[in-house]
């Protein structure tokens, strides 16, 4: 890569502490010129979105999620109210569990038991591991993010004798999603083997009125803190979702909101040249064709930000992964996300990004501050730190020699400032993504076919199991059962039904092997 073009595509934003560099991707100048026109419109969206307009028209809500640092800016002095008020009862509410005036009943809580999935549990993830220190937090933080029972098991182990000093943070905007449900019900069930209260033990964060905030005011929870319709899943981490949890943890929530405000205030601007967001967008536009062509790997150099990747891959394929488009017609539109970090990720999968197939493009972070204080030297002269950097540089190097593309994002530090000012930026890069390859980025229809498909699926093990019971001692292959219950075309499914149900104890379902695997029966008892 030359100089010049690097001086070219590299562009500096101090007032956020960002670099961003995209001359690996070999954009030419008629490609910004031909897209001007297109990302004036995407800036033009953004700007009505921002003033309150319907910008998800399945759902006929509001996204408001950039008002949740700016308040003054929120369409109607109610939102703006609510949004203060939220702030500070969340900031009193940890303050008064730190000072032990809110507690448990073995004492001053000292864990926070998250119970959360999707965009209720990545972005607290994210920011608990990306800010958290051992030394310094004021809270320990758990997460419940499945209803994996194995997984709640190895929670609850590490909590064992804890949970008097566990506080549980339920997190649900609609306060129907199952898996958070379940994993409230296995909580609530350790408790009280402990012998405890849960009631005493747990807040909820979910939307008014949904059957999770039922739950809360019917059992006398310690507290509600809401979620209102205007902020979507994965967008939600700066508000009570993703605000309550850190401030438990003893972040500073003021620093990540004011870094936030600020990449807002950079990334409204809409001018290209002065816009990181909108660079970043055309890059992402420039790079998969506009179509999603290639994938986007995130390599931050830095452990810190290893749950960037899985919560950028929500962010962005859940809101930009759409079957249609704004027009109805059919586009599959989307781009796949993954990664970890690096130097990590050179000693696994770097070797097909340099030699391999070349279907994505990535985007390195690199983060200036090594750490805080002084760094031994590893070798004369250099530190561990140098080496990061190095093997940054030369991953960098070795993929653009091969002719794949990146992008770079070069940050000072990973203050909660900059990890605000990231989320930011990419929730402001996915909108006006979205509208230059016009799809909604606001609605999940995707996710409600899963949920829906989940519940027929148990509905289903309902009649296998009472069918069963019905014939007591008699024996079934699972398609002779599908066709007992006149469902013939299901069998496959009441097979593996079938096969979990005998895999697990006290479930009352035995299997009999039969000569091949097709040929097993089962029977209840
Ligand atoms: O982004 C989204 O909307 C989803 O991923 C949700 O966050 C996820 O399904 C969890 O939903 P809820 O917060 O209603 O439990």
């Amino acid at each position: 890569m030359s100089w010049e073009s690097f001086k070219a595509r590299h562009t500096v934003f101090p007032e956020v502490g960002l670099g961003l560099d995209l001359s690996r991707l070999g954009i030419p100048d008629a490609f910004f010129t031909s897209m001007e026109p297109a990302l004036h419109k995407a800036f033009a969206a953004m700007a009505a979105l921002e003033k309150g307009a319907i910008a998800n028209p399945d759902e006929k809500r509001m996204v408001g999620h950039y008002w949740l640092r700016s308040p003054h800016l929120a369409p109607t002095p109610e939102i703006t109210a609510q949004i203060a008020q939220t702030l500070e009862r969340v900031k009193k509410f940890a303050a008064d569990v730190h000072a032990g005036a809110i507690k448990g009943a073995s004492g001053k809580f000292e864990n926070v038991l998250v119970i959360g999935i999707g965009g209720s549990a990545l972005g607290p993830q994210f920011v608990a591991h990306a800010l958290g220190h051992a030394r310094r937090d004021k809270m320990a933080s758990f997460f419940f993010d499945n209803t994996d029972p194995d997984g709640m098991d190895a929670v609850l182990a590490a909590l064992e004798g804890k949970l008097g000093r566990t506080l549980a943070v339920v997190i649900s905007k609609s306060g129907g999603t199952v898996e958070t449900r379940n994993g409230m019900l296995e909580a609530e069930k350790a408790y009280s083997a402990a012998g405890l209260s849960f009631a005493k033990h747990v807040v909820a964060v979910t939307g008014d009125g949904s059957a999770l905030d039922k739950i809360a005011v019917r059992d006398g929870w310690l507290a509600r803190f809401p979620m209102w319709d205007w902020v979507g899943g994965r967008t939600s981490e700066l508000c009570a979702v993703g605000l309550l949890p850190a401030a438990l943890q003893g972040l500073d929530i003021d620093g990540m909101l004011a870094g936030a405000a600020a990449m807002d205030v950079a990334t409204r601007i809409q001018s290209r040249e002065k816009n990181p967001a909108a660079q970043l967008a055309l890059a992402w536009h420039h790079a998969t064709d506009g179509r999603g062509t290639k994938d986007m790997v995130i390599l931050p150099y830095k452990d810190r930000l290893l749950l960037f990747s899985r919560y950028l891959q929500q962010l962005i394929m859940e809101s930009l992964g759409k079957e249609f488009d704004l027009d109805g017609k059919v586009v599959n539109q989307g781009i796949a996300v993954y990664g970890n970090k690096g130097s990590t990720d050179q000693h696994a999968y770097v070797q097909q990004l340099r030699e391999g197939v070349a279907n994505f493009f990535v985007t390195f972070i690199e983060v200036l501050r090594d750490r805080e204080g002084h760094s031994i030297e590893v070798e004369p002269g250099v530190t561990s730190g140098d080496y990061l950097e190095g093997f940054f540089l030369g991953t960098r190097d070795a993929l653009s020699e091969k002719g794949r593309g990146s992008v770079t994002i070069t940050v000072n530090d990973l203050s909660p400032a900059t990890i605000g000012g990231l989320i930011a930026l990419y929730e402001r890069t996915v909108g006006l993504y979205a509208v230059l390859v016009n799809i909604n980025a606001y609605h999940q229809p995707g996710v409600e076919a899963g949920k829906k498909a989940a519940t027929a699926a148990i509905a289903l093990q309902r009649e296998v199991v009472a069918a069963l019971k019905a014939a007591p001692g008699q024996a079934f292959t699972a398609d002779a059962l599908a066709t007992k219950l006149g469902k013939p075309a299901e069998a496959e499914r009441v097979y593996k039904l079938l096969e979990h149900l005998a895999a697990n104890s006290g479930r009352g379902i035995r299997r009999t092997p039969g000569a091949a695997w097709h040929a097993s029966t089962y029977s209840a008892g």
